[in-house]
């Protein structure tokens, strides 16, 4: 058997998220400003349990330490992660729904809306430094001192088997489906729906898509080797990372057929024309695939029926006041 995440692993995250999270069926659309002839179909994860996908992974990762703790008879005391955003947001709803303790460390300066998110469903909110390190090294010291266990955003195979229940999701309702187009931050989401749709269909292209100020997927392809960025800058936050996984990386170079990149304001647009025309509100990271559609008819290999994946919809007032 291949390693995790395979379709076995991604089956049986299927098995445990079924009926825990949302069904998320696709959405047709022929309108707007796409190329000629295409049909595009929408996967919106944007109206999933905590407004991303990123419950898919987080759960299957929670529950499996809840089934090795049954198991084992050890106790599990709690679960800690470093993320303001989707990630956290995740794990604190996956923690509830066991009843596990969870701590959350975000940076200084995160939002309120999303720490009140994370306080909802019931985490303890810790803040520390600005910088990614800074909250990483602090959620580990956690894990340490308090005996919690780490659930890492992208790198970790039960995260990925997660995400990858999307790819299942696409396949089975549109089994004529040509191109599948996801976003890519640290590359769990890719990783797992890239898995599950090869091993189904290997025909089916997986496209990646990044913001054109974080590019990490994109230079670590050209220049053969994972890339670490020395920054970014965009407006998409969940794809606004500096480097693919150690995990991800091989699956990435290994199964993504086709990488591209799209401006912010190429994204604003995609965000407009979802709001507008389908009524769903989609956060940049998550619109950056429809971008991607509306741009360049060359990235998807001149196919008819294309997937994108809008990946969440948790977003700043701000940012909603300065889109419209
Ligand atoms: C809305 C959204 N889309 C895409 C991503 C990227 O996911 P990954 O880091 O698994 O590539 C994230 C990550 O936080 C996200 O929040």
């Amino acid at each position: 058997m291949t390693p995790a995440p395979n379709l076995d692993t991604i089956k049986e995250a299927q098995s445990r998220l079924q009926g825990v999270i949302h069904n998320t069926p696709l959405r047709t659309t022929r309108s707007g400003p796409l190329p000629q002839g295409t049909e595009l179909r929408l996967k919106p994860e944007n109206l999933q349990v905590t407004g991303s996908f990123k419950i898919r992974g987080a759960y299957n990762k929670v529950a499996s330490l809840v089934e090795q703790s049954h198991r084992t008879g050890k106790p599990l005391l709690g679960v800690v992660t470093a993320s303001s955003g989707n990630h956290g947001q995740a794990v604190a709803w996956a923690a509830r729904h066991f009843g596990l303790a969870a701590r959350i460390v975000v940076p200084e300066t995160a939002p309120k809306a999303k720490t009140e998110a994370i306080t909802g469903y019931g985490a303890t909110v810790e803040c520390c430094g600005t910088t990614s390190q800074a909250r990483l090294d602090r959620a580990k010291a956690i894990a340490e001192e308090d005996g919690f266990i780490f659930v890492p955003p992208y790198d970790d195979d039960y995260v990925m088997s997660g995400q990858g229940t999307i790819g299942l999701e696409i396949l089975t309702e549109w089994p004529e489906v040509d191109v599948v187009l996801v976003p890519i931050g640290g590359g769990g989401l890719i990783s797992g729906i890239a898995t599950a749709i090869k091993a189904v269909n290997p025909d089916v292209r997986v496209v990646g898509v990044e913001a054109l100020g974080a590019p990490k997927a994109f230079r670590s392809r050209t220049e053969g080797r994972r890339i670490v960025l020395d920054e970014t800058d965009t407006i998409a936050d969940g794809i606004k990372t500096l480097s693919l996984g150690h995990l991800t990386y091989p699956i990435v170079e290994a199964l993504v057929d086709r990488l591209v990149t799209v401006s912010d304001e190429a994204i604003m647009d995609a965000m407009r024309w979802l709001l507008f025309r389908h009524k769903l509100l989609v956060e940049p990271s998550g619109a950056a695939t429809v971008a991607a559609v509306m741009g360049n008819r060359d990235h998807l290999f001149g196919s008819q029926r294309i997937a994108a994946v809008l990946s969440g919809g948790n977003m700043d007032p701000s940012l909603l006041r300065s889109m419209l």
